[in-house]
């Protein structure tokens, strides 16, 4: 049996929070590391119980390095660490042995989890990233598009996302891409409506896709639709907006996908790496300040990984 973790299928709820964290050598950094994420699905149920609206749902992955250390029998299939894309764009690699993801209809539950989370860590871990986020009106990004029109629904989450019979061991688990970006919103907002849709290309009302002769080659979905065999790549996106009005704002992007490679054919395009001339002129007003790939396993294999080596 396979038991994807709580976060990955659910539709996100209105906040989400995202925790990535090196840990500290040595055999109790681990021990500690290990008797967290083991925990995790039993303080989301705990959490979560007096307030089933909120939907309260978390996952725990890990990155390929850490992977290594702590189950050297095998790794999933087309885990690595996410190297720096250096193209028309650049994006920095900046790693983390561990990425928690938690999401519900209400901010101060998803708080609790961290809390609950890091008091045992503290001092085993070096915190790179803590980012609260949040639906912005009716699912925009900042920029003032919708964003997961195009999200599988449905049926189509789990294809996309989870791992199956192609490695029956890792079934159920899931590939984690995760870039944190900053906008520069005042520079995008300089843009007429006609400029920012061509860029997206789909409009900003309704987030309608643009015809053929209206969407430029450079627009962001037309690099980031990639056909394979005549289906369509597809990845289960969890972003959310996050910031501050007075400081740095943008999209703290996270997906889940079965097939990592997924993940890098989408950033070569977007990034100009795959020798067309071309990428996507998104980034012209965004820059991602953080990226790394995780595993998030199965429920089953999370408890097995935890369980005490002997
Ligand atoms: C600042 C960063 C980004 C912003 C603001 C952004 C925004 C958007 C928007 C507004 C859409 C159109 C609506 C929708 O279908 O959701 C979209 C679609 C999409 N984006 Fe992004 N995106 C960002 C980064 C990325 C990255 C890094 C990837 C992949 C690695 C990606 C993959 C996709 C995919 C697969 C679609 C659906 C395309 C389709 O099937 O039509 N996006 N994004």
């Amino acid at each position: 049996m396979s038991t994807p973790q709580s976060a990955i299928l659910p539709e996100a709820g209105n906040h989400a929070s995202f925790f990535v964290f090196n840990v500290a050598p040595g055999e109790s950094a681990r021990a500690a590391v290990a008797a967290v994420a083991a925990g995790l699905p039993a303080l989301l149920d705990e959490l979560g119980r007096d307030d089933p609206a909120a939907r309260l749902v978390g996952s725990i992955a890990f990155g390929a390095d850490y992977w290594r250390m702590v189950s050297p029998a095998a790794s999933p299939p087309g885990l690595r660490p996410f190297q720096a894309i250096r193209g028309a764009k650049t994006a920095p690699a900046t790693g983390g042995d561990v990425f928690v993801h938690v999401h519900s209809n209400r901010h101060d539950l998803n708080f609790e989890v961290l809390r609950r989370l890091h008091r045992p860590l503290a001092q085993h871990i070096q915190v790179l990233e803590e980012v609260h986020g949040f639906q912005y009106l009716d699912s925009r990004d900042l920029t003032g598009f919708i964003d997961g029109t195009e999200n599988p629904r449905g049926e189509d989450r789990a294809s996309a996302a989870l791992l199956g019979d192609e490695a029956p061991a890792f079934a159920g688990g899931s590939h984690v891409l995760i870039q944190r970006y900053v906008h520069r919103l005042r520079e995008w907002e300089a843009l007429s409506v006609p400029r920012q849709e061509g860029i997206i290309g789909r409009t900003k009302a309704d987030s309608v896709e643009l015809d053929a002769a209206h969407k430029p080659p450079t627009a962001h979905i037309s690099r980031v639709v990639i056909e394979e065999d005549g289906e369509e790549l597809e990845i289960l996106r969890h972003s959310m907006p996050y910031g501050e009005v007075s400081g740095e704002a943008g999209l703290f992007f996270l997906a889940y996908c079965r097939r990592r490679e997924v993940f890098d054919r989408m950033l070569g395009r977007m990034y100009g790496t795959v020798g067309d001339g071309l990428y996507d002129h998104l980034l012209d007003y965004t820059e991602p300040r953080s990226g790394a790939y995780f595993f998030a396993p199965s429920l089953e294999m999370l408890s097995d990984m935890a369980a005490p080596s002997e």
